[in-house]
């Protein structure tokens, strides 16, 4: 049987880190097959690198165009070397990002363009798609203030920062992107608390998968 490709999509702030530390645990328990946790850029160590030089709060000189072709090489290399692996020996495979983010913060953040940033994830990605997005939808003041809360300035990476209308574009454009892609794309509330969104996840997950449980 092929795998389960599940990814969890959402602006900073969204809680996508703290949901996987539970949800993972949550679905080993209950799965009748092996969980496969993993997050972009990075999930293997030529992204792990890749990820280090796109995040790295000193390369204020990075082109966005290099910035999107950075994304989509970590993405093919994991892709390749994790995702297509796991996907073949039947497993279940929850991804902390995918191509969704490029679209909303290369494509939207960055004003590349979603279209020219669809096409070099395409070449990338080869047609591989995830079977379920979770986006977890959060207006990008509450984001922001969220990421604030919990780190110090020195923990804040290269996008983090960004300005708060870059944080509002990536928002609208992840809704666009949630609304044409109904048939895949599952939204939740991530305002609601943490043991809720969680519930949530774990319900379409369930819901969309029933063979599995
Ligand atoms: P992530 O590790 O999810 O950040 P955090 O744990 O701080 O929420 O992602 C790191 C940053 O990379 C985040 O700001 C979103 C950004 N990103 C893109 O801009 N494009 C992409 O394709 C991906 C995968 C991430």
């Amino acid at each position: 049987m092929n795998g389960i490709f599940i990814t969890i999509e959402g602006p900073d702030g969204a809680g996508k880190t703290s949901v996987i530390k539970e949800l993972g645990p949550l679905l080993e328990r209950e799965l009748r097959i092996p969980l496969v946790l993993t997050r972009e850029p990075g999930g293997i160590p030529i992204a792990e690198k890749i990820r280090q030089i796109i995040l790295d709060p000193k390369n204020t000189e990075m082109d966005e165009r290099t910035e999107a072709l950075l994304y989509a090489a970590a993405r093919r290399q994991h892709l390749v070397q994790k995702i297509i692996p796991a996907i073949e020996s039947g497993k279940l495979i929850l991804c902390d990002r995918f191509v969704d983010s490029s679209l909303a913060y290369q494509g939207a953040g960055r004003k590349i363009g979603m279209d020219a940033v669809a096409s070099i994830n395409q070449f990338a990605i080869e047609g591989v798609e995830p079977n379920l997005t979770l986006y977890l939808d959060v207006d990008s003041d509450t984001g922001l203030s969220r990421i604030k809360q919990g780190r110090s300035a020195q923990d804040l990476d290269r996008l983090d920062t960004e300005s708060p209308v870059f944080h509002q574009r990536v928002r609208h454009a992840y809704l666009k992107i949630a609304e044409e892609n109904q048939e895949r794309i599952v939204m939740i509330d991530a305002r609601e608390s943490l043991e809720t969104v969680i519930a949530y996840c774990l319900a379409a997950i369930k819901e969309h998968f029933p063979q599995v449980f």
